[in-house]
């Protein structure tokens, strides 16, 4: 089937023009003025842009956490997903302790396989670095799972210690692949945290408190330093604070291979936002949100490029049941939070609308360099002939309030709850198929396919 999106602007992260897109089947045909091809279906774009669907490289789909799991599933996680203009995501698989990276692996494959209704494919969350796991690491890089997520947070849950992580580093440096990081001191924010639940602050505020932004940085500068050291590429998962960020900077500017991603909770949200009692406990994540003064500095990294992508941490639990269960110690709060759905039109209200990236800025940190930098370049994050036909025609004007009463998210809370943005996704197509249209699910659960990665070692600058 051919399809024919005419007169929308394309946007890609290089430029915008004037032009239709032709798609054939799943694929891009061409991208021009092309008022005379051949087309099954016509849809009219007049007045909106043509973009790459976004990808979102960092989500949590039914992650085990504090005795609970994130309560999006494949299926509902990428519908939300594909309602805010995200056509493909990167999941967390998990390495238990004492398990194997492959039954990790398989778990992760049986829980999105016939759910997923968008293109997904997975990092791995290495709990476990052993003689075994360091061998398997160079067969998952060989079946397109070429990244590895070690933290130094979380203590007896994910946390690695520096010669664990030091030697999974030296592992991807042989084979190619990246190393993400969850950098904060664990150990060191365990010791204030406890500390300050003995003094009876209990509620999610101190959550926010005990881990101070300094624990971040520090960690930031360690593991790229032990990066730098092992000769690998390492990229900083949700960075939310300037130590952090200023260690990242450095490190650019000495040449060092160090990406990171920040998240639109820290770009929107704040510490005053983990006030207001338990009610606070819908704002806990990790790293915490941070004060209003932050956020500036991170959009500035953001438009100076230390900062390349945007991706969510989507991690959802519900207010009601699941974050209670932090509910006189803000220790026992599972950490994450919902934002699959909204970050497409966060990043355009508050970024392009807000003056402070252009719309090819937005394409880019969306969808052109988490592509770059995951291995999907060519394939996914451009408007081009050859490229798979995730699009998203999007309509910058239309307005729409944020609410949990309208999302998709599989969660009974929004973080954004009341907010107001301007731009919104009207038809989302997905290897060429019309998902959603006007608000209308039309896509199939289980359509969504395994995306290989390749490896892009080094080369990502
Ligand atoms: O609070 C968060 N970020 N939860 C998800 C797990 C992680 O550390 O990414
Ligand atoms: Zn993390
Ligand atoms: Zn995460």
């Amino acid at each position: 089937m051919r399809t024919l999106i005419q007169n929308g602007t394309v946007v890609n992260a290089g430029g915008s023009s004037r032009a239709d897109v032709l798609i054939d089947g799943e694929t891009i045909a061409a991208v021009g003025l092309l008022t005379n091809a051949a087309a099954d279906v016509r849809i009219d774009a007049t007045d909106k842009y043509v973009i790459p669907g976004a990808i979102d490289v960092h989500t949590h789909m039914e992650l085990p956490f504090g005795g609970t799991f994130a309560k999006d599933t494949f299926e509902t996680g990428t519908r939300a997903a594909a309602f805010g203009g995200t056509t493909s995501i990167i999941d967390f698989a998990v390495q238990s302790r004492g398990k194997s990276l492959r039954e990790g692996l398989d778990a992760w494959h049986a829980k999105a396989e016939r759910n997923a209704v968008i293109d997904y494919g997975f990092h791995m969350i290495m709990s476990d670095v052993n003689a075994d796991s360091l061998r398997e690491m160079d067969a998952l890089v060989a079946e397109g799972v070429t990244d590895f997520k070690l933290f130094t947070a979380y203590p007896g849950v994910f946390f690695s210690d520096d010669g664990a992580v030091f030697r999974a580093m030296q592992q991807t440096a042989k084979n190619g692949g990246l190393i993400l990081m969850h950098a904060e001191n664990g150990p060191a924010i365990d010791v204030v945290a406890a500390q300050a639940v003995e003094a009876g602050q209990t509620d999610p505020y101190f959550h926010g408190v005990v881990r101070y932004p300094i624990f971040e940085g520090e960690a930031t500068n360690r593991v790229i330093r032990l990066a730098e050291a092992a000769g690998v590429p390492v990229y900083i998962v949700h960075l939310s604070a300037r130590d952090a960020l200023d260690a990242v900077r450095a490190a650019r500017d000495r040449g060092a291979n160090a990406f990171a991603e920040t998240c639109p909770q820290y770009l929107f949200l704040s510490l005053d936002d983990l006030g207001n009692g338990f009610e606070g406990a819908k704002f806990v994540c990790s790293p915490p949100l941070r004060t209003a003064d932050h956020q500036d500095e991170l959009w500035t990294g953001l438009v100076k490029g230390d900062l390349q992508v945007i991706s969510t941490d989507h991690c959802p639990f519900d207010f009601h049941d699941q974050k209670q269960l932090g509910q006189g110690d803000f220790r026992k709060i599972p950490n994450g939070l919902p934002g699959v759905e909204d970050r497409v039109d966060l990043m355009h209200d508050g970024g392009v609308v807000g003056g402070r990236i252009s719309r090819e800025r937005w394409v880019e940190v969306l969808s052109a360099a988490p592509a770059r930098l995951f291995g999907l370049e060519g394939r996914k994050g451009v408007v081009a002939p050859g490229a798979d036909a995730d699009l998203v025609i999007y309509d910058p004007d239309r307005r729409h309030t944020i609410s949990a009463k309208t999302h998709h998210m599989n969660v009974d809370y929004s973080c954004y709850e009341g907010r107001v943005v301007q731009g919104g996704s009207d038809v989302v197509l997905s290897r060429g198929e019309v998902i959603v249209e006007g608000g209308e699910w039309l896509g199939a659960k289980g359509r969504g396919k395994f995306l290989p990665r390749r490896p892009t070692g080094g080369s990502i600058r």
